[in-house]
């Protein structure tokens, strides 16, 4: 069977989509699921993630450091099945670049895999205090296992 490919997308890439790329990655099988993260800006490009984020993975067991900033591109549209985004201007920022329905249908945010309809949003932690991160991992924990098991 053809791999399944997620795509998480925030801001920056550097606080919550590498670790909804970290959490995900760590309840599928990579032989069935490719999973990776994008921001929609650009001023991160190349850099390692937040230590915040770095921080509360490792109280979790999972290792983040290595991964690196990318900004979202219109190809990734043809590339991932399925695109999360964390909050409502992600969302929009990623519409804008839909050349057709069918990119439209692939982005939804990632907490309405959690409270279906409801469009919630995955707070940006980045100018907030440590807690904010133990939140958002939890968040992101809660819908990569519905993810998880939706795709598995
Ligand atoms: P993220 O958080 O979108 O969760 O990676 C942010 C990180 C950096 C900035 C904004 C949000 N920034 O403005 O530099």
């Amino acid at each position: 069977m053809k791999k399944k490919k997620v795509l998480m997308v925030c801001l920056g890439n550097i606080c919550r989509s590498p670790l909804a790329e970290g959490i995900l990655k760590s309840k599928v099988d990579p032989e069935k699921v490719f999973v990776d993260s994008a921001g929609t800006g650009d001023y991160h490009v190349g850099h390692a993630p937040d230590k915040r984020s770095i921080a509360v993975a490792q109280l979790n067991k999972l290792d983040i450091s290595t991964q690196r900033g990318r900004q979202f591109q219109v190809s990734d549209f043809d590339e991932f099945d399925y695109i999360y985004v964390m909050d409502r201007s992600n969302y929009e920022n990623v519409l804008a670049l839909a050349r057709n329905e069918q990119d439209k249908q692939k982005v939804n945010l990632i907490l309405n895999e959690v409270t279906p309809g409801e469009d919630a949003e995955v707070p940006d932690p980045y100018f907030g205090e440590e807690d904010g991160f133990t939140r958002v991992y939890e968040m992101l924990d809660k819908a990569c296992d519905r993810i998880a098991a939706k795709i598995s």
